[in-house]
């Protein structure tokens, strides 16, 4: 079993996996973020078919492209076979200023991206991702920043991450390029995308959405509420009458939806990794998609 590739909009070139390996947590990795132990990681995902990484500028307090560059240093021949997505605009404080802030500017998008490249030894970037909507986001400018990095043949592609739909139509309206996704929150206990329409631009639109925290930051499976304990009750409970494990049946719920959803994973662990892609091959029934949402949401559908 292999994770296939998915063209992840119809008007554009750009072919990913369809479970893609976060970042975000690389630093939290218990057994330590030595090259060895992270290209022990990128040589398990190349295995499983996963050859697409999200990373983000921020990610890290700004040092986990470093640290993932540092491991590709090591075996330069993986970066023909990865594909690299990270994400710019937020500004967080440090010594220079004080205030969080999102920075869309044409300076700071390119100056992000020049430093995403550098850390992680790259000669481009194969996805950019706003990783924020901007309430002062100037779709003209993002829109001849974007241009530049793509002639310099910085960035192959471009998208958003937490945009509402109406965001993601005027960006796309100003735009020289597809907004190949959005990169959303989405989870059972995270169900608004469901109901916002979210997903329903992306089908309409034809670009396939990118989800983060898919395990609800691990909450589904360390249940503490009442509310997680039900619903890893309910994966081992299907798990058990399809034959499978809980993790590669919320996987499966994700992969269900007609959105063509991409799953972000956030685990640091090679075994929770490998677990995942399980996932594929599994038929839920309707019932059994509906009973996960109920159970997110804690009340049945109207
Ligand atoms: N665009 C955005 O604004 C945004 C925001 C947040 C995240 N992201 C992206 O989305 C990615 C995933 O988000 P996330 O890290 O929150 O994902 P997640 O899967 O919801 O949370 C990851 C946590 O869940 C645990 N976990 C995962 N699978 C497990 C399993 N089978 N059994 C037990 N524990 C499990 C992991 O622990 P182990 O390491 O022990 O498995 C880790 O602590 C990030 O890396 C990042 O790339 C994007």
């Amino acid at each position: 079993m292999k994770v296939p590739q998915i063209k992840i909009r119809s008007n554009s070139e750009i072919h990913i996996s369809r479970f893609v390996q976060g970042l975000w947590r690389l630093h939290e990795d218990p057994l330590g973020v030595s090259p060895k132990r992270v290209l022990e990681k990128i040589q398990t995902c190349l295995e499983l078919g996963i050859n697409t990484f999200d990373h983000a500028d921020i990610y890290g307090g700004h040092e986990n492209e470093e640290i993932f560059g540092r491991a590709l240093a090591q075996n330069p021949s993986l970066k023909s076979s990865i594909k690299i997505i990270s994400k710019c605009g937020i500004r967080i404080p440090g010594e220079k200023f004080q205030t969080k802030y999102y920075d869309l500017s044409p300076m700071h998008i390119r100056k992000s991206v020049e430093n995403s490249l550098e850390k992680l030894g790259v000669e481009s970037l194969d996805l950019l991702l706003i990783h924020r909507p901007d309430p002062l986001l100037n779709p003209v400018e993002v829109s001849d920043a974007f241009l530049q990095l793509h002639v310099e043949g910085k960035v192959k592609a471009f998208g958003v991450s937490n945009f509402s739909p109406s965001q993601f139509s005027l960006l796309q309206n100003k735009l020289h390029f597809p907004v190949v996704t959005n990169q959303i929150q989405f989870n059972p206990f995270h169900t608004d995308p469901l109901f916002d329409g979210t997903f329903d631009q992306a089908i309409d639109n034809e670009f396939c959405p990118m989800v983060w925290s898919p395990t609800a930051g691990g909450s589904i499976f360390s249940p503490k509420s009442k509310s997680e304990v039900a619903m890893l009750a309910t994966l081992n409970e299907l798990g058990k009458k399809y034959s499978v494990a809980a993790d590669q049946v919320l996987y499966a719920w994700f992969l269900s939806h007609p959105a063509k959803l991409i799953p972000v994973l956030g685990s640091n662990d090679i075994k929770h990794i490998k677990s995942s892609i399980g996932a594929f091959g599994i038929e839920l029934s309707k019932e059994d998609w509906f009973r996960i949402l109920e159970v997110g949401r804690g009340k049945e559908v109207a």
